[in-house]
Parts: structure tokens; sequence; C-alpha cells
């Protein structure tokens, strides 16, 4: 349709046919250089001029039109542009699966991403991992994989002892069922506000800490009561979660605890042990000497850590799907992590460790902080979306148009972060282009 249209432009003003014309047309090497372009070298014998001259003289008699909007004369050649905006709306209006082909053939892509950790609210740090996460899979579904998405729960940790503390000596039932983003948040606050009685930076280990602990201790040796208050606190948290999603209208193959990998984890790093692969310390501590140092990979009173577990699930993932790739989207600070993770699979000889990929972004920050749930200051995502979409209604109330509100707001703070790209970080107050939409 382009083509032609440069076709006929052209036959007007050349004498040439329009086969020749045709044959003649290139797709420039860069974008740079248009879209389509017509090297006027062969007219020169003819008119007796040199390229360059009628490559000039062409491009101020042939007209613009709405679809091809910039016609440039480079070095003897005639460079036609695309009005991008208007091909886009055409390519949408014709055919909404324009450029679909079927690449995956149904091979299976497990994308790991937004992945919060239970009890804290989803904030602006996440957003980037979560809309990433989801246009990837929107993207390798379009392209005829079988797309999984797995959403990894935080869901160990000493901020679920921390919780399960504050849940049992402060929660308000009522307020948790209205609002529980906002009460586990204020629970959250309130017991690191305890740990941090003077305003010192640091929170200092008391007794508040101790009873963390201890809490963490019956939740792992099946303590009923324990037991049916996290219970409640994934629960809550889970709706939190959920509100956020549905408002992004992402949806998960598979919503998963970390703790969920504990003694897979926990078998392949007795089997690394085994095999001459990991070593023992004096402590009891297990790790594996990888080229930047050692890798602890089972703390030295048995405790699995971070990388434990996502050995058990990296594990029980392939087992389950026998994926073609693996995806885990996360920010910059899990580089080494992953890294590490995938480095010891290979050690191991996992068949699936070359199948693994880690897709880093830069952080989110606000000024030069990043945000910290214990100090309470985080901007929530749920409210990001919330005024985003009060700030959509007011634009189309003032531009006096037609539009969802809903879709426009959500739309945009999607296409902010989609337009970054993932390795840059990204100023808060570039993200909202007016901070002032949260002051209030
Ligand atoms: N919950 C982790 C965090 O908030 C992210 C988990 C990423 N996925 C993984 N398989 N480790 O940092």
């Amino acid at each position: 349709m382009f083509r032609q249209q440069i076709i006929n432009l052209l036959f007007k003003e050349v004498k040439l046919k329009k086969e020749e014309i045709t044959k003649l047309i290139e797709i420039p090497p860069d974008f740079e250089f248009g879209d389509y372009s017509f090297p006027c070298f062969i007219l020169s014998k003819k008119q007796k001029k040199s390229p360059i001259e009628i490559a000039e003289r062409l491009s101020k008699k042939i007209k613009t039109t709405p679809i091809i909007n910039k016609i440039q004369a480079k070095a003897g050649y005639l460079n036609f542009f695309i009005n991008k905006n208007k091909l886009a709306k055409e390519i949408i209006k014709i055919n909404a699966n324009f450029g679909k082909i079927n690449l995956g053939k149904k091979k299976k892509i497990l994308i790991d991403f937004s992945a919060p950790n239970i009890g804290k609210p989803m904030h602006i740090g996440h957003i980037r991992s979560t809309i990433i996460g989801d246009s990837m899979m929107r993207i390798y579904d379009f392209l005829g994989y079988d797309t999984i998405g797995i959403n990894y729960l935080g869901d160990i940790g000493l901020h679920i002892g921390k919780l399960i503390v504050a849940y049992e000596l402060w929660v308000n039932k009522q307020a948790l069922k209205k609002d529980p983003v906002a009460e586990l948040l204020r629970l959250y606050v309130k017991f690191c506000g305890k740990e941090k009685p003077n305003s010192r930076e640091e929170i200092q280990e008391n007794e508040y800490t101790k009873k963390a602990k201890q809490a963490l201790k019956k939740l792992e040796l099946g303590d009923k009561k324990t037991e049916k208050i996290f219970e409640d606190i994934k629960k809550y948290s889970g709706k939190g979660f959920n509100k956020v999603y549905d408002m992004l209208n992402i949806d998960f193959t598979e919503t998963i605890g970390q703790s969920q990998f504990e003694k897979k984890g926990k078998e392949i790093v007795m089997n690394a042990l085994e095999g001459g692969i990991a070593k023992r310390e004096k402590d009891g501590a297990i790790y594996i000497e990888l080229p930047r140092g050692k890798k602890y990979i089972l703390r030295s009173n048995e405790t699995a850590s971070y990388i434990t577990y996502d050995l058990g699930a990296a594990f029980e993932r392939d087992k389950k799907y026998k994926f073609e790739k693996m995806i885990y989207v996360t920010d910059f600070r899990q580089e080494q992590h992953f890294q590490s993770l995938f480095l010891i699979l290979k050690l191991m000889k996992y068949d699936f460790s070359n199948k693994l990929v880690h897709l880093p972004f830069g952080t989110v920050k606000f000024g030069k902080e990043i945000m910290a749930t214990r100090k309470g200051d985080m901007i929530l995502l749920e409210h990001v979306l919330e005024k985003t979409i009060e700030k959509a209604k007011e634009e189309i109330v003032k531009r006096k148009t037609k539009g969802n509100p809903e879709k426009v707001g959500v739309g945009a703070v999607k296409y902010i972060i989609l337009k970054n790209e993932p390795a840059r970080d990204v100023q808060l107050s570039s993200i909202f282009l007016c901070k002032s939409l949260f002051n209030n």
C-alpha cells in the first residue's frame, strides 16, 4: 500500500515505467534514511544532471501525503518517510493480529515476574517487574508460545515473623477487612517503630525482634494459632495484590509461595555436597566455590537462604513444564543472585541450566532514596493507579472528549513503564511528570 503510493508519486514526475520504478525502490539500511528510498542514479544519464541535483529537485516537486509525511533528498537518493502514527492506527483497524506469526509453535516459556512479598503492599518498586513481565507474556503469547506466568510470592523471612507478632498484638479486624493493604502496612510500620524506639537510623534488635524470631520458629513447628494468623495474613495480603492485578488486567498461570520449594532446595544442596560440587564449612554452612567467591547455599543452622529456594523452584518448574526458556524479571540488584543460580545449576549438570535468563531492570527512585516498607513512606501501586485514573477522568472532561478513564489511566502507567528501556533507572517524578499528583 505504501510502496504503491510511492510508485504513483514517482511515476508522475520521472520518465520511467511503473515496473522500472518498482524494481528500483529500496528499503534503506537505516531508519534515518526513511522507510523507502529511490536511487536517482539511473536518471542521471538520461537527464545529464547529477543524481544529487535530481533528488533535490524531486524532493521539492513531489508533495507529501497524509501517509507519506516526509520526503527528503540525500546523496542522490530520495528518501520517503511513513507517518508512523497513521500507520499504527491503520494497521490495527485493518487487523488487530497484524504481524502475528507462529514462531513459538506452542513451546513453553516461563516468566517469573511481579513476585511481591506477603504482608507487604505492592509499591512503586514492583511496578516494573509486573508490567514488563506481563507485556513479555503478551508478546510471547502473540508469537504462538505457550506462556506460563509465575508469581513467586515471598512468604518467608523475618518480616513474616514481625507481622505475625504485630497481628497478634494490634490487629483491627474491621480495618483489615475494609482495607487489608493499609491495615497490614500499619501493623508492620508500628512493629518497626517498636524495634526502633529512639529515632536513630538503624533498627535495634530488641525484645520485639526476639518475639518475631520466636513466631517464625512456632510457625515452623506447626503451632496452630500461629499458622492461623499466617493464613489470615496471606489471605488479606493476596486480596491487596489481586486488586492491583485486576486493575492492570494481569493474570498468572501459577501463584505460589517461595516456601513450597524449601524441601527440594535442600535436597539439591545435599546432592551438590555428595557430588563434591559443594563443601561444608566448620560451622556447618554449605557453599560452592564460584569464580566470584564462595556462594553459600545453606546457612550454618541448616536453614535455607534465598538461593536454596530458587534452586528447588527451578528444578520443579523444569519437571512440571519442560520449558524451552525461563525468564526471571527482577531489578538489577538481583543480578549476581541469578548469575550464581544459573552457574550452580550448570555445575550440577541440569540440562535446563542453559535455558535460564535474567531480565534485569533499573530501580525506581524517588529523589535519591529507594523506598522502605519499614518507614511506611512508600507510594503504593494501588494509589498510583487510582490517582492516574482520576487524572484521566479530569482530562477527559477538560478535553470534552470520550474515553474510558480506567483504560486511559492504566494504559498511561503501562506506557510510561514500557517506554523506558528496562536497563535505565527511573525517577518517580519523571514517571508521573507531576509529583504534586501524590501530595494530596
Ligand atoms: N520476592 C522477590 C523480591 O521481592 C523477587 C522474587 C523473584 N523471583 C525469584 N524466583 N527469585 O525481591
